[in-house]
């Protein structure tokens, strides 16, 4: 059933204007990622939006992912907003999801000097204050999740470029010891957790990283609580450094956990079929790198889809950073990482477009299904999609397409404002049908 909520179970290719009907296109991408790095060894996780995990969104965060971050609700902003009153809400319910769906959680965060609440930054504090104020925040929220957190970001970036550390609120009021007095407090409110230090540019050997590795040699040897480091890798298309295997080795080599934490490649908009082919290489090398250390246990994307990416709003101009399309269709970088895996997945062939048909909910009579049209190499300037129902479903209603049903044969037609499907992009349409018995995937024609 995995297939069939995930949304990638058949599609049809059309190549050009000559239509061929293939065995499923996404085939491989029928062994979930989850899978096919737990066969490796490894988890496979994706930071999400805690309101968004419903619908196709959450079907493949479930689906694909044997690891959840939440992108904010664990930050110190979100969970208490207001001095003393807290806001558990959007933790807690990611937290249910990925218990319901047998994930891990990764923490993310708890000391940084960002998204920290305005009572906090705009205060003015002794150290001793401060100190008793971190210890605090600490205890209360790692002590909420104990034994329900794999693996927590204890301290975020404390690193500048040159390997100095950073000048924030903890490293200014409290010196470098905040650090080491984060992770022992955080080690006594959840013993079992895994305990990080997470940082962004420390994926290849430079200062920055070999400051990371000098900290994590000196608290290993003090006898302080350390178990990871996080590499963020928000890389640049094309930019994958060149010594990413050997800096997690060393990492390992430390005797510590390596995680890829916050993994996005991002490229200037808009994408196109040679940017997206580049970004499947990149999302496959830092995959296969982490696959090729032992100790590194972790690769998690930040957001999987590009509906759901913080690079738009943050890098104006660039974007498509995740491995699926804002319409929720894998993108070659997902066969990247499928193949890093092991999977036998192959990319949809260039100068293609396909159909991915999926049911997003069913309930008893009816459900909801949505076809997702998606283009490489081409581009579509309208389009057609037909199939044939097997067990009398019954389409009722359809958006963002024109569709009829004519006993069991299904024909739906672009709307006036979405037959352009360009190269590297995609659209999708939706239908409520009934259905009673079983509900068969079909498979779906291009014309
Ligand atoms: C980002 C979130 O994705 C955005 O939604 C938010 O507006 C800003 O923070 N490094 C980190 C993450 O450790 O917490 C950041 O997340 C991205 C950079």
């Amino acid at each position: 059933m995995r297939s069939l909520r995930t949304g990638l179970s058949l599609a049809a290719l059309v190549t050009g204007a000559v239509m061929l009907v293939t065995a499923p296109a996404a085939h491989a991408a029928d062994t979930p990622l989850r899978d096919l790095a737990a066969a490796k060894g490894k988890v496979v996780g994706t930071a999400v939006t805690g309101s968004k995990l419903t619908g196709s969104y959450g079907d493949i965060a479930g689906a694909q992912f044997g690891s959840l971050t939440p992108g904010n609700a664990m930050k110190w902003g979100t969970v208490e907003p207001t001095q003393g009153s807290f806001n558990w809400t959007e933790a807690d319910q990611i937290v249910a999801f990925a218990q319901a769906h047998n994930q891990q959680v990764r923490g993310h965060t708890l000391v940084w000097h960002s998204q920290n609440p305005s009572w906090l930054t705009n205060g003015t504090w002794t150290s001793a204050q401060l100190s008793s104020l971190l210890q605090n925040h600490i205890s209360t929220e790692v002590g909420r999740y104990k034994g329900e957190i794999a693996a927590w970001d204890v301290v975020n970036e404390p690193f500048n470029e040159d390997g100095t550390y950073r000048s924030t609120l903890w490293y200014n009021g409290l010196g470098a010891n905040y650090i080491a007095q984060a992770l022992t407090w955080a080690h006594a409110a959840d013993p079992a957790a895994k305990l990080y230090i997470n940082d962004y540019n420390v994926e290849g050997v430079n200062a920055k990283s070999t400051a990371l590795y000098n900290l994590v040699k000196s608290l290993k040897t003090a006898g302080v609580p350390i178990d990871g480091v996080g590499l963020q890798a928000h890389l640049i298309l094309g930019q994958v450094p060149a010594g990413l295997q050997q800096n997690i080795q060393r990492f390992a080599d430390l005797g510590v956990d390596v995680a890829i934490t916050e993994l996005d490649v991002r490229m200037a908009l808009p994408a196109d079929s040679g940017k997206l082919a580049q970004q499947k290489a990149d999302f496959k090398s830092v995959v296969a790198a982490c696959a090729a250390v032992t100790r590194c246990v972790n690769i998690t994307v930040w957001g999987f889809t590009d509906s759901d990416s913080w690079v738009p709003s943050t890098f104006p101009g660039y974007g498509a950073a995740t491995p699926y399309d804002e319409n929720y269709a894998p993108k070659p970088a997902y066969y990247g990482i499928a193949e890093a895996l092991g999977g036998t997945t192959t990319t949809p062939p260039s100068g293609s477009c396909s159909a991915t048909y999926g049911v997003t909910s069913q309930w008893n009579t009816g459900f909801t299904g949505q076809v997702t049209i998606a283009c490489t190499g081409t581009a579509l300037s309208s389009w057609n999609a037909t199939w044939t129902y097997g067990a009398g479903q019954q389409i009722t209603q359809a958006w963002n397409a024109t569709c009829t049903q004519s006993g069991a044969a299904v024909t739906c037609t672009n709307a006036s404002y979405n037959g352009t499907v360009p190269d590297g992009g995609s659209v999708t349409f939706g239908f409520n049908a009934s259905w009673s018995g079983s509900n068969p995937v079909p498979v779906v024609t291009l014309g």
